[in-house]
């Protein structure tokens, strides 16, 4: 089977999740990059692309060129990875999709939940397969854990306690001089949130895909720390999910002293499951009236299936890009399963109705906030 061909879409030189996709999508040596705007600079986008190895007459000036062109070659990509800032996503994916192009788009899909439906509805008519980019949901450990809950190891979920702190906007007097934050904070290219929409819906996923639960309402308090702040850096917020479990998640880009501190706690009525992306190849699992244990990726304890799916053996870390390249993984699976008939089992990744849920959860959390922390229902 030849490789799968891609273009790319924002991402470029200096971005920060650019590199992430190309090494994620070219780990198990699936796909190749065939043609680019991977910033609307041409000279950085063709320095890119040669260092890529891409035809320099397949770099284009924008992504309407791209699409147009790259339609009508018999060796077309197979599927468009879009990893521009956030309200641009919306017109390219529906661009790509229109010229029958599958789409792997970085979250949150859109920048309301109007466009992410008319992208679905638009993938479903064309029979196309629409990837994002939850890559959270890539970790072994993660796909672990949604086996421990679902096999009743903890019993039934009573309470959730989750967050997704950082700190690197943090230095609200600076931080609208970096490139990165300017955009996130200005609520034209963002959306309607910062924090909500660049980390919390990676936690509302995570907390989904690991219970199976979802949110049925939520109130929540987004504050704006700093002067000429226009958008959330620090959320709080109470949820309630459809098995009447309750929880609560803090959100932050101003918690100095985390990185990228991304966890969950899951209390059931016979046990918990702790996790955090800190310590990704760990899980502590604790019983009723029992003792608390530490599983590593190496332990005996893990299901069969899913140590077939080891990116590195057992005990060596796996970490963020090896999560990233699983979902790519899938993703392409899934493709060469549809378009070439190959006898694969496609695992998961997460599709677009996952992207409609992240924008959801972002606008209820938005009316809540102005509406004195109401309690509003997805
Ligand atoms: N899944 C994850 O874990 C994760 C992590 C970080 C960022 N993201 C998401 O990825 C997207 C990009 O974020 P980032 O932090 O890499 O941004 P960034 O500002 O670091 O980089 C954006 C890149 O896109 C290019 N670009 C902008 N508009 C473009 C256009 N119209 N056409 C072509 N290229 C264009 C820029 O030149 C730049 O190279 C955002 O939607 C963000 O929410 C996801």
């Amino acid at each position: 089977m030849r490789k799968l061909r891609y273009g790319m879409i924002g991402g470029g030189p200096g971005s920060l999740i650019g590199e992430v996709h190309r090494k994620a999508a070219s780990y198990h040596g699936l796909s190749k990059p065939v043609c680019s705007v991977f910033s609307r600079d041409y000279e950085k986008n063709l320095s890119l692309a040669l260092d890529y190895g891409i035809d320099e007459d397949r770099v284009y000036n924008d992504y309407e060129e791209l699409i147009e062109k790259e339609s009508k070659r018999s060796d077309k990509p197979d599927f468009i990875i879009i990893a521009t800032p956030n309200a641009f996503h919306y017109e390219i994916a529906k661009k790509a999709l229109k010229n029958m192009f599958h789409v792997i788009c970085d979250k949150p899909v859109t920048i309301n939940s109007d466009e992410a439906v008319e992208l679905r509805d638009l993938a479903m008519k064309n029979n196309l397969l629409f990837g994002v980019t939850y890559a959270y949901t890539g970790y072994s450990m993660v796909h672990q854990i949604k086996k421990m809950v679902l096999n009743g190891n903890i019993g039934e979920v009573r309470y959730i306690s989750g967050r997704y702190i950082q700190d690197w906007m943090a230095d609200t007097e600076n931080i609208l001089n970096n490139k990165h934050a300017n955009w996130r904070l200005n609520p034209k290219i963002s959306g309607p949130t910062n924090s909500t929409g660049d980390i919390g819906t990676h936690l509302e996923n995570l907390v989904s895909f690991t219970t199976d639960l979802k949110i049925k309402k939520l109130s929540a308090r987004l504050d704006k720390f700093g002067d000429n702040i226009k958008l959330d850096n620090n959320v709080t917020m109470m949820v309630e999910y459809d098995n009447g479990a309750k929880g609560h998640y803090w959100i932050s880009q101003i918690a100095i002293g985390h990185d990228n501190d991304l966890g969950i706690e899951i209390v059931g009525t016979k046990g918990s499951i702790k996790w955090q992306q800190n310590r990704a190849n760990y899980i502590e699992f604790s019983k009723l009236n029992g003792p608390s244990q530490i599983i590593s990726r190496n332990s005996s304890l893990i299901y069969p299936e899913i140590k077939k799916d080891f990116l590195t053996e057992g005990g060596h870390p796996e970490g963020y890009i090896e999560a990233f390249a699983r979902t790519y993984k899938n993703f392409m699976h899934a493709i060469l399963r549809k378009d070439y008939g190959a006898e694969i089992s496609a695992g998961y990744y997460p599709e677009i109705d996952t992207g409609i849920q992240g924008v959801k959860f972002i606008e209820a959390a938005v009316e809540s906030s102005n509406n004195n922390n109401k309690w509003i229902e997805i």
